[in-house]
């Protein structure tokens, strides 16, 4: 039985992670921290992880950027590997996670779908021939309208994989609202689109002449990222310190 802590249990996310848990005889969630709390749960809850002290093998984060700081420094002082699914992290914040990760087990990623991260692995694999052959890539993303990061860390990941792949040569650009001259081909455009109740759209753009080639991925409900987060905690318990991501755990 894996023993997970919820960071941010009272969210949209640590709610469903909390549904599925209960019908998964393979882990129990042991405690939730969350600042805000009505008292639903059946485990205890404590406002914040420094008051967390129940004995857990994983922490599973879905929180706040400004809670990670905080979390990175008890999953190190405890030696309890953290699957961190906050996005929006700063660049400090990112250093941060890597430093941590030289002392204990991080599973780091800013979608835990496995069709994000299938994609992933097809973008790299179609930039390879589109890139040269004259494409211009565009990332076009789209969320509900509570969501406060924009772009999304799912499209930046994406744009990540592809550039990794390409040696680096593109830079991001998000607004071309102010520029008046042509696009580039050492660009990536990405643009976010916010509004109703929109789970989570990514579409990839690889524009050619005379061809065009997306490819997309649709999020129809939070439980994709919930199953990706319970696989990636179950799949990280025990394990060495690392940075892991979830390809790792996709195989
Ligand atoms: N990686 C992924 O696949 C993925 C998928 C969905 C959402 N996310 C990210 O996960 C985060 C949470 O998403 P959500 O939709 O559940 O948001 P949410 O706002 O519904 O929930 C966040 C919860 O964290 C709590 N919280 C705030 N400060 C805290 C602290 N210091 N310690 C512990 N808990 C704290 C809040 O009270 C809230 O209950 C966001 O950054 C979102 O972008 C990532």
């Amino acid at each position: 039985m894996v023993r997970i802590i919820m960071h941010g249990c009272n969210g949209k996310m640590g709610q469903v992670i909390t549904g599925l848990a209960d019908r998964d005889g393979d882990v129990e969630i042991v405690a939730g921290v969350d600042p805000m709390d009505s008292g639903m749960n059946t485990y205890p809850v404590f406002p914040s992880i420094d008051l967390c002290d129940v004995d857990a093998d994983v922490i599973i984060d879905f929180a706040s950027a400004k809670a990670v700081d905080a979390l990175l420094d008890y999953s190190v002082r405890r030696q309890i590997p953290v699957v961190l699914c906050t996005t929006g992290l700063s660049e400090e914040q990112l250093a941060h996670v890597k430093r941590a990760s030289a002392s204990v087990a991080v599973l780091k990623s800013a979608n835990m779908s496995l069709g994000i991260n299938v994609i992933s692995k097809l973008l790299k694999e179609a930039a390879r021939t589109l890139a040269d052959a004259g494409f211009d890539i565009e990332i076009v993303e789209k969320h509900h309208n509570q969501k406060v990061d924009a772009p999304s860390g799912t499209a930046l990941a994406l744009a990540d994989a592809i550039n990794e792949e390409m040696g680096g040569r593109y830079e991001y650009v998000y607004d071309r609202s102010g520029v008046r001259e042509k696009r580039s081909s050492g660009q990536i455009g990405i643009q976010a689109v916010r509004g109703g109740s929109i789970v989570g759209e990514h579409e990839v753009i690889f524009a050619g002449t005379d061809e065009v080639i997306e490819i997309k991925h649709t999020a129809y409900s939070k439980a994709i990222f919930a199953k990706g987060a319970l696989q990636a905690a179950k799949y990280l318990a025990g394990k060495p310190a690392g940075w892991y991501e979830m390809k790792d755990v996709i195989g």
